[in-house]
């Protein structure tokens, strides 16, 4: 009997010794809300808290995205994305080892939209090129061209974009068109973008670059006599390379000009000193080079370095850092 006793007091004392898991985790410095949610946890979980301070878990169950499930998931990729993030694709189960990498190209890039974010994330698997699909993506391309065409948004004022997928009003003729000195070019052009390109031919003259415009703004009309023209020259999948249908032309915004040097034709452009000058000086004045080399994949069109269109100073300069056609950086900032 004594025995018995003897054993019932050893075992109560080391009972009221053994501490109790909140005090535990009181001491270990956790706050009682976070008590509360550790001490619901599975004994696994639990266990990662008991051993001191666990920074990096406590992160994670502070956010109210926190769900226990995820909580394995959330320390093997601790570190990847921002932690809203990371919980984010981890519990909406988008996350996983073999797509790590690309996810982090995904929502690192500098062409992400959110807009376009089931997208992209529906055509990961299929391209081992995270960025070309995003590039397509965001260019409307993974519809054919002149597929599914759009009305241009005219509420995006100058910067509207006009391309193969966005068409604008037949009727459509902007309202400021002003008359281009003949001894400088031919037709007429919005009076803005005339005040813009005198700053930009008074440069170019002092470079030593006699610039002329030989195009400026066209109407629908006059685009569908050009394209219907160039069909009677070439095969309309060669024409849709350098000529826009009627509507898709940005000739029509009066926001666009085909410049070259007197004498020079404008296939012959793209050798000379003035045009190397325009593509690397024109975005201070206001104006990109809107079909670049190499992007007729984007585009639709082959190489124009002497068709200008202007932007304004602070959206064809950040045009030209981010190295973006408009087609992108439409997609990207503006729309
Ligand atoms: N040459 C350009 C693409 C146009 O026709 O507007
Ligand atoms: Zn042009």
């Amino acid at each position: 009997m004594k025995r018995i006793l003897l054993y019932l007091i050893v075992l109560l004392l080391f009972c009221s010794c053994a501490k109790k898991p909140e005090k535990i985790l009181k001491e270990a410095g956790y706050e009682e809300s976070d008590i509360e949610t550790i001490l619901s946890l599975s004994e696994e979980h639990r266990s990662l808290f008991m051993d001191g301070m666990n920074e990096k878990a406590l992160k994670y169950l502070r956010n109210k995205a926190f769900t226990e499930n995820g909580l394995d998931a959330y320390l093997h990729f601790d570190g990847s994305f921002d932690t809203d993030l990371l919980m984010r694709l981890v519990n909406e189960d988008i996350l996983n080892d073999s797509n790590l990498s690309k996810l982090q190209t995904l929502y690192g890039s500098d062409g992400f939209t959110e807009r376009n974010e089931e997208l992209y994330l529906s055509m990961l698997d299929e391209y081992d090129d995270v960025r070309s699909m995003m590039e397509i993506v965001n260019t409307k391309r993974y519809k054919p061209l002149f597929s599914d065409i759009e009305s241009v948004d005219m509420s995006k004022g100058d910067l509207i974009l006009v391309n193969k997928y966005y068409q604008l009003d037949r009727d459509y003729i902007p309202e400021d068109l002003v008359d281009i000195d003949p001894s400088l070019g031919r037709g007429s052009i919005r009076e803005k973008v005339y005040e813009a390109y005198l700053d930009l031919l008074e440069d170019a003259n002092k470079a030593g670059y006699d610039l002329y415009v030989v195009s400026a703004f066209r109407s629908y009309d006059y685009q569908a006599g050009l394209y219907n023209k160039y069909l009677g020259m070439d095969p309309k999948e060669v024409v849709d390379t350098y000529s826009a249908r009627p509507g898709h032309s940005e000739h029509q915004t009066g926001m666009a000009m085909d410049v070259t040097l007197p004498g020079v034709s404008l296939d012959d452009f793209g050798k000379t000193d003035a045009a190397k000058w325009l593509a690397s000086n024109c975005s201070r004045y206001g104006f990109i080079i809107r079909y670049p080399q190499d992007k007729i994949d984007i585009t639709g069109y082959i190489e124009e370095p002497w068709h200008i269109r202007y932007l304004g100073k602070e959206v064809a300069q950040d045009v030209y850092a981010h190295k973006m056609t408009y087609d992108e950086y439409y997609a990207c900032f503006i729309q």
